[in-house]
């Protein structure tokens, strides 16, 4: 008894979590880029959930230790470690969810669109495979641009004839995991019971954090409100900036991922009411793929929700990100279709 007490809460926790699931349905979950700065701390929140039976890392390089590693922990999945091309449909093959952090993150002073003419080609490909080797599986995208890659996955589905845009999320968590973060700290509230919905997209102002509708409700003057947005933008470049050239968000990003993730797990499981703000194909704006909440079921995404209302300096917002998302979007269909 003695020694059970001392055992840290987190780790208590995590193994209740782990008996409690013996009933769940198996869900096979692959992350490709797993070796990354991403990739290595999400394989790791991903083996402690136990929603997941199986859990495959794939990288071109680097996934047998980190396979080996993540392994040795006393959770439910099954881990196992996939590196170089011929082992790409091994790991995709079964796959539920197929969660993208694989391509070259940004260095002080470059915008994420400097990094499409790298990570385009190695999302065109990975969802090449996808295609072949796990069609109908849920495609978190990580891999920045966002707002281009998600645009290039689909078009790479289509040609293949496997599109399903209820299946394919650009993962925008970590805007929502900031704007939270910020707004508790700013409204003196408590911040694990804080909601803000961000839309738009994930890239600079195409952020739109949507702090009028935050809850728990605080009095925020306009100007705090203008900082808290700047702030949510800036983020990834806060900590681009803070690293000094040794790469972007990498722990905080794993965790938006796997909070992601486990959302799409529970939609998949058919836990009613599993709400989350990604960037997906939608009829919200006259845009083609657009962030807002969306409600996660069997199937994937349930249903895309509206904005809701919006204040002035949201508005404006908004009419401000469309030209700038529309052609990031068009940018991603262009080279999918070019080459
Ligand atoms: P990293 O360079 O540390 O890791 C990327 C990994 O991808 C490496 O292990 C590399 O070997 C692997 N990789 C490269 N080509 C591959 C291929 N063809 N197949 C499989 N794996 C491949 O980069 P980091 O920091 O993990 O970032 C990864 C991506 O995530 C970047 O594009 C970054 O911009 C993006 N990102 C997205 C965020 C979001 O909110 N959606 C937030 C932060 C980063």
């Amino acid at each position: 008894r003695r020694s059970c007490s001392a055992t840290p809460p987190s780790a208590s926790h995590v193994m209740r979590r782990g008996f409690a699931s013996d009933s769940a349905p198996e869900r096979k979950v692959a992350v490709l880029g797993a070796a990354g700065g991403i990739g290595q701390p999400l394989a790791l929140l991903m083996k402690l959930n136990p929603l997941v039976s199986k859990l495959a890392l794939y990288d071109i390089a680097g996934t047998p230790g980190v396979a080996a590693d993540v392994s040795h922990i006393n959770t439910r999945s099954e881990v196992a470690g996939f590196m170089g091309e011929d082992q790409l449909g091994q790991a995709l093959e079964g796959s539920d969810i197929v969660i993208i952090p694989a391509g070259v993150p940004r260095k002080p002073g470059m915008t994420r669109d400097d990094l499409f003419n790298i990570n385009a080609g190695i999302v065109k490909s990975l969802c090449t495979a996808i295609s072949k080797y796990c069609p109908s599986a849920l495609v978190n995208m990580i891999s920045n641009p966002v707002n281009s890659t998600v645009p290039i996955a689909a078009e790479v589905f289509k040609k293949a004839g496997t599109y399903n845009e209820k299946k394919l999320f650009g993962v925008t968590t970590l805007d929502v995991v900031r704007a939270k973060t910020f707004y508790a700290g700013k409204a003196k509230v408590n911040v694990a019971e804080v909601n803000v919905p961000v839309v738009g997209g994930h890239a600079g102002i195409t952020i739109l954090p949507l702090f009028s509708q935050a809850t728990p409700r605080a009095n925020l003057s306009d100007e705090e409100i203008k900082a808290l947005t700047k702030r949510t933008q800036d983020g990834g470049t806060e900590v681009v900036e803070a690293k000094a050239g040794k790469g972007s968000a990498t722990l905080s990003m794993a965790y938006a991922g796997a909070i992601f993730a486990d959302a799409c797990l529970k939609g998949l499981n058919g836990v009613p009411d599993v709400v989350e703000c990604s960037f997906v194909q939608s009829t919200v704006t006259e845009l083609p793929f657009f962030a807002s909440k969306v409600r996660l079921g069997k199937n994937g995404v349930e249903e895309v929700l509206g904005l809701g209302p919006l204040s002035d300096f949201e508005q404006q917002g908004l009419e401000a990100l469309k030209p700038e998302l529309k052609s990031s979007i068009e940018k991603g269909i262009t080279f999918a279709n070019q080459s």
